[in-house]
């Protein structure tokens, strides 16, 4: 689906009804039509070559009632046997929230699917008499960076684990970095175990799928003597995490294909920034393994030196996000950032204490939290603080190692396993860190919002906002 800043005539007008305020300009006709369907505002109705969508902004500040609205007429809309619609939007903001709302919404995955869904829906005209075209082109293309970024992130997300080892997103990453003319180093095992990742390699240990760590880096165009905020990213990769010997149960061992999402959403914004071109220096950091049982499998019980010495007790191998990302965090700090963020679906906790739609926000600094949370949720996501304290950190402290890798108490342990990573991140660094826990809202098994079945491509667009809000011009 294409959108076009463009006044054509289309075969469906689509007119959009905020909070049941029908459009003052209805002619008689259109008024009585809509009363013989009884139609008040909610929800959609046609009627002839026009379709009608309610958009309920709710009583309280809410980023997506737009987005959300436009996304859920899209399967409808499709069925039908047109080539072009056109939405007239007022403002430029809103022209933003429905790029996002269509492209977001018009994904599905079907690759494995043998029948595809079809549409004769090709292009949609976005009209407005009170914005020159000029600036709508520049927020459709826009929308069209970001947009196609998320829905790679979901296509590679979804895609099964057979497929999807770390050296197929590794190979991938090289693929797309050469498009975008950014710098992809791949690292293989010798590399980690050169590093001492001592955490990072036990759990890869038991994988028939060796372990890779990718460094992406973009540079703006001409910016070699320029002072530009370098942003470093981490990713947790886990491409399957069965728990290893502390096996998951089969319910909860499903969607775990979705453990990648993390590096995943990393590689999309690397992605995003190249497109949009923006003005900082930025580095993307995936932490890629498999998390597996087998003979040579790391055990509870095990002590693990990471990367910056630290030893850690093994207690329970299902807690392995945390220990790819420790060795991860303390290579990244070495490259002395003025922001590192990690994301990462580190726990089933932070879905229990925030629910399935948003991300936890972690980190020593609550205003760097606070200042990313109004970053995402202009950009249409949801997310919240979870604050460290000095007792859950306690919660971590083992007999016989520096750190056990589980807390003694499973409440809170969102934020034990938040404040597990912080002890990689180099001291320095704590005020310049967040931790984000996207466990709920990466993967979805009903659909929401903007986000049909599966992965959803959470991350991307909080981090893009929050990285422009953090750069100069
Ligand atoms: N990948 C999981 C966390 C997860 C759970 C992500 C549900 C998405 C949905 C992680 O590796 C894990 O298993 N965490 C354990 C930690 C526990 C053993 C301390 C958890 O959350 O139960
Ligand atoms: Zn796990
Ligand atoms: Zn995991």
């Amino acid at each position: 689906m294409q959108i076009l800043a463009n006044s054509k005539k289309s075969d469906l007008e689509i007119i959009l009804v905020f909070d049941k305020k029908l459009p003052k300009t209805l002619t008689k006709t259109q008024k009585d039509a809509l009363a013989l369907r009884d139609y008040k505002g909610e929800g959609s109705c046609f009627i002839g070559e026009q379709f009608f969508i309610g958009v309920d902004s709710h009583n309280y500040p809410f980023p997506n009632a737009l987005r959300d609205a436009v996304a859920n007429a899209i399967p409808t809309i499709k069925k039908l046997n047109i080539a072009t619609a056109s939405i007239n939007i007022e403002n430029l903001q809103s022209a933003k929230e429905v790029c996002e709302g269509l492209l977001l919404g018009d994904y599905n995955f079907e690759t494995f699917k043998s029948k595809k869904s079809q549409s004769k829906l090709k292009t949609i005209y976005l009209q407005s008499k009170k914005i020159d075209s000029k600036a709508l082109q520049t927020i459709i293309t826009e929308a069209e960076h970001i947009c196609s970024s998320i829905n790679f992130v979901r296509e590679l997300i979804n895609t099964p684990p057979a497929i999807a080892t770390p050296k197929y997103i590794a190979n991938l990453a090289q693929k797309r970095a050469k498009d975008l003319k950014i710098n992809c180093e791949i690292y293989d095992q010798k590399f980690l175990e050169k590093e001492k990742m001592g955490a990072f390699l036990a759990v890869a240990k038991a994988s028939a799928n060796p372990p890779f760590l990718v460094h992406l880096t973009y540079k703006p165009k001409g910016s070699k003597n320029k002072k530009l905020p370098k942003i470093v990213l981490v990713g947790k990769g886990l491409t399957y995490d069965s728990g290893g010997l502390s096996l998951k149960p089969g319910d909860y061992m499903t969607t775990m294909k979705a453990d990648k999402s993390g590096a995943c959403a990393v590689l999309g914004i690397l992605e995003a920034v190249a497109k949009l071109e923006l003005n900082a220096e930025i580095h993307g950091i995936l932490g890629l393994a498999e998390n597996m049982i087998g003979g040579n499998a790391y055990k509870p019980d095990d002590i693990l030196i990471a990367r910056n010495k630290k030893s850690i007790e093994v207690r329970n191998t299902d807690a392995e996000g945390r220990l790819v990302l420790a060795d991860c965090l303390s290579y990244a700090s070495d490259l002395k950032p003025d922001f590192l963020l990690d994301l990462a679906t580190l726990t089933g906790a932070c879905v229990v204490a925030l629910g399935d739609y948003s991300t936890g926000v972690m980190g020593y600094n609550p205003k760097l939290a606070e200042s990313f949370n109004k970053a995402a949720f202009s950009a249409g996501e949801l997310s919240a603080t979870l604050p460290f304290n000095p007792y859950l950190r306690k919660l971590f402290n083992s007999d016989v190692a520096d750190l056990c890798n589980i807390p003694s108490s499973r409440y809170g342990s969102a934020i034990s396993a938040g404040m597990f990573l912080g002890e990689f991140v180099e001291e320095s660094l704590h005020q310049k860190w967040l931790h984000l826990d996207i466990a709920g809202p990466a993967y979805v098994e009903k659909a929401w919002g903007v986000n049909p079945f599966g992965a959803t491509g959470a991350g991307v667009r909080a981090v893009v906002e929050f990285i422009k809000q953090n750069t100069k011009e």
